[in-house]
């Protein structure tokens, strides 16, 4: 049964942010729910982000980002580039009209709509259906999973446009395909299709669309049989471990388990 979720933030904050959210039990899903432009994302739409990730119960276990209709998104709204677009929303074209301090800070506003997806308190998952562009590409790579479409394609289209990657899309691509790769993929913009976002690691599974809630669901079935606090510290433990010397990657592993080993204790004890 889908719930609603009495979330502080209101239906028609989320309406107006064309977001939808859904919290069934331990899944949360977000869909991006503006068809009409594929999905096409605004400042609006981050901030709210931001805000349902700072709501979000600690019972979600998994929380599942996908677009409504035949495309997750196709990124930033090109209308909030030009003064005076975007029908009194908050245009990105203002960002001109900041000093550094105020442009950085307001920037770093928008990222927060993504980086709250690597939150260890659950494992975030992507479905993607057609286009991920830009900001869409991002969006997915700020979750811990990306289950494609086979029809899905990933371009990081900002070099094109004469911008960079801003919106913290740039670490875990590179940490997924590597330096190399990553930059071939950024420099050029081109498309990624489905078999080549699996085949270097951007994707962990690309399936015929007909097919992809149904492995969608099995994923977040596995996902949330284990205890949630074995899910957590692994996702810690793993999530790190690339900035990490082995000897502190070692250490935390030490601390995890014993706080696995104490939680199993008292669960057993509670039964006997
Ligand atoms: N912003 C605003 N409107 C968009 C949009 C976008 N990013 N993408 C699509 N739309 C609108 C189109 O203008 C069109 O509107 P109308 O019906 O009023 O003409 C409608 O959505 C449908 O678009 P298409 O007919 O093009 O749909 P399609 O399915 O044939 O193609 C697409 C889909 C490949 C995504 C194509 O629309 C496209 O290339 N869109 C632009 C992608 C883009 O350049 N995004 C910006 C990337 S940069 C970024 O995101 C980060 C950053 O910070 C700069």
């Amino acid at each position: 049964m889908t719930t609603d979720t009495g979330a502080p933030i209101s239906p028609d904050r989320l309406a107006a942010a064309r977001l939808r959210l859904e919290v069934d039990g331990a899944v949360a899903t977000i869909t991006l729910d503006r068809p009409e432009v594929r999905n096409a994302q605004t400042p609006t739409m981050w901030r709210t982000l931001a805000e349902i990730g700072a709501w979000l119960p600690d019972e979600v276990r998994v929380v599942v980002v996908r677009g409504a209709g035949a495309t997750f998104s196709a990124g930033l709204d090109r209308t909030l580039l030009t003064p005076g677009g975007g029908d009194g929303q908050e245009r990105v074209a203002d960002l001109l009209t900041l000093d550094e301090e105020a442009f950085s800070r307001t920037v770093g506003e928008y990222q927060e709509g993504f980086t709250w997806l690597r939150d260890p308190r659950f494992v975030s998952i992507a479905a993607v259906r057609g286009h991920a562009i830009g900001a869409g590409f991002q969006l997915a790579l700020s979750c811990d999973l990306v289950l494609a479409a086979d029809d899905a394609t990933f371009c990081m289209k900002e070099a094109a446009l004469g911008l960079v990657p801003d919106l913290t899309g740039t670490k875990p691509l590179v940490d997924a395909v590597g330096y190399s790769r990553a930059l071939e993929i950024c420099a050029t913009a081109r498309n990624v299709g489905a078999e080549e976002a699996v085949r270097i690691g951007i994707a962990i599974d690309a399936v015929p669309g007909d097919a992809l809630d149904a492995r969608l669901a099995q994923l977040v079935t596995a996902l949330t049989a284990p205890l949630p606090g074995a899910v957590r510290e692994t996702k810690a433990l793993l999530l790190g471990a690339t900035d990490r010397d082995l000897d502190t990657q070692r250490r935390l592993e030490r601390e995890a388990q014993g706080r696995r080993f104490r939680e199993l204790a008292a669960l057993l004890g509670g039964q006997q």
